[in-house]
């Protein structure tokens, strides 16, 4: 994307993602639930390493195959960080780009703006309150340019594929989400500094789920 052409920054290569968990997919599936509760603590690269990985990684290095289906493999989704302050380990607060072909993340603006996410939503304060958000965001373009207006409902499928992998990767590790689908777009898109052409789709906090 031009944003992160444009940054200039050295990207944070993330630890490489583990494909063996310690619980069971049917474990994870059972146990997934939208949480709104976090505790402030921060999550550990590895462990949003994995949650990226989980969203689009790369799972097939000959033809670039990612971790979500795609129509046509046309690959729409954008995915952000928006970290805060301590929100991940040793990794400042800011939004970030998170570049699928190198597993690594590239500060595209520094700060916490995790209150003005909320703000965006609704005011949907767990926005503010988890450690870090994954906003998903697609390029209609990329689809549409192959399959016409019905490639619409391709991105909107996969977007949902995407939102799953999360839900049940942050349930593996301990951790939890919700998908956020109340927001305004146009402000959502002046809080991350989004070019016009790339829509935000989902925003999912990711942490640690307080226990009640
Ligand atoms: C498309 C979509 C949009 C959603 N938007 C929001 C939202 O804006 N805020 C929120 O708190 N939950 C949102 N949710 C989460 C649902 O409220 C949640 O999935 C539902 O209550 C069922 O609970 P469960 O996910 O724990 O099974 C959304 C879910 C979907 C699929």
């Amino acid at each position: 994307m031009r944003n992160r052409q444009k940054s200039g920054e050295t990207p944070i290569y993330l630890p490489s993602p583990s494909q063996k968990g310690s619980m069971w997919l049917e474990e994870a599936i059972a146990g997934r639930r939208s949480v709104r509760d976090f505790t402030p603590e921060p999550i550990s690269q590895l462990q949003l390493s994995q949650i990226l990985w989980s969203a689009q990684g790369i799972t097939d290095t000959s033809w670039k195959y990612r971790a979500v289906p795609s129509a046509g493999a046309t690959y729409p989704l954008e995915i952000f960080v928006v970290c805060g302050t301590n929100g991940v380990e040793a990794i400042d607060g800011g939004i970030y780009g998170y570049n699928i072909d190198s597993h690594s993340l590239t500060l595209l603006h520094k700060g916490d703006v995790r209150s003005e996410l909320a703000r965006a939503a609704l005011g949907q304060e767990f926005i503010y309150e988890a450690p870090v958000d994954i906003v998903i965001c697609a390029v209609y373009s990329r689809t549409l340019a192959r399959y016409g207006s019905r490639g619409e409902r391709y991105v909107h499928m996969e977007v949902g594929h995407a939102g799953q992998n999360i839900y049940l990767q942050a349930t593996a590790l301990g951790l939890a989400t919700v998908a956020i689908g109340a927001f305004n777009d146009e402000q959502v898109r002046e809080v991350l500094r989004l070019d016009k052409q790339c829509k935000p789709l989902y925003i999912m906090p990711v942490g640690r789920p307080k226990l009640v």
